[in-house]
């Protein structure tokens, strides 16, 4: 039986984003064809998370990992009690969306998902795998433009520094582009993200 965490970030609600369109096609297949695994969702704008305060910089850098009581260390040890992560969130000004952001400010402290060593930082998530589902106005697949992708890019490579490389993204390009064949975009990217539900 696995652990699986959905973190939904988009201040949209269900119904009208786009992208959770797609992560709730993903998760409705996955339950069929994984039905023994736990499933705990994360829609975090009906979360308790803000932006970093004083008191929790010195919560990261303090060593007491069991502190369970504190907001951070928990969301920290939920995510690292995790074996897989579906992440759902659309691109704002080329990065995530700042409610995202916060959330991997909680959870990423040193000695509970990664730690720091001589050579560098060691992630302590090794072994967990991570599907991205994110969705966009434009295409950032290609040319100059995958370069600006700060999205997709920054959590793969947040994801890595906590030792998890078994990374897969879906996404939809190009939603706001006029002309564009929105339904059909969306539809394909249910599709793949339905066939991939199977395995992941
Ligand atoms: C605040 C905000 C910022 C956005 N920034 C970008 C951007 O930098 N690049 C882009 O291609 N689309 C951008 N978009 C468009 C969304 O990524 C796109 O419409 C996406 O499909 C919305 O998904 P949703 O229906 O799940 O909210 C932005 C949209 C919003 C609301």
């Amino acid at each position: 039986m696995s652990k699986v965490l959905y973190i939904k970030a988009n201040a949209k609600p269900e119904g009208e984003s786009k992208t959770f369109r797609i992560a709730d096609k993903f998760m409705e297949a996955y339950k069929k064809h994984h039905p023994q695994d736990e499933i705990v969702t994360l829609d975090l704008y009906k979360e308790d998370i803000h932006f970093l305060t004083v008191e929790d910089v010195m919560v990261h850098m303090s060593n007491e990992v069991e502190e369970k009581e504190n907001p951070m260390k928990r969301y920290a040890l939920q995510f690292k009690s995790a074996d897989k992560y579906i992440f759902a969130e659309p691109m704002w000004n080329l990065g995530i969306p700042a409610i995202l952001k916060a959330y991997i400010d909680y959870v990423s402290i040193p000695n509970i998902t990664f730690k720091y060593s001589e050579n560098g930082p060691i992630g302590l998530c090794q072994g967990k795998k991570a599907l991205n589902i994110t969705t966009s106005g434009g295409d950032y697949t290609e040319g100059m433009a995958a370069e600006w992708d700060l999205c997709d890019k920054y959590l793969k490579t947040i994801m890595g520094l906590f030792g998890i490389f078994d990374y897969t993204t879906i996404r939809a390009s190009n939603l706001d582009v006029i002309g564009m064949d929105v339904e059909a975009i969306v539809n394909k990217a249910i599709e793949e993200a339905e066939e991939l539900a199977k395995t992941f």
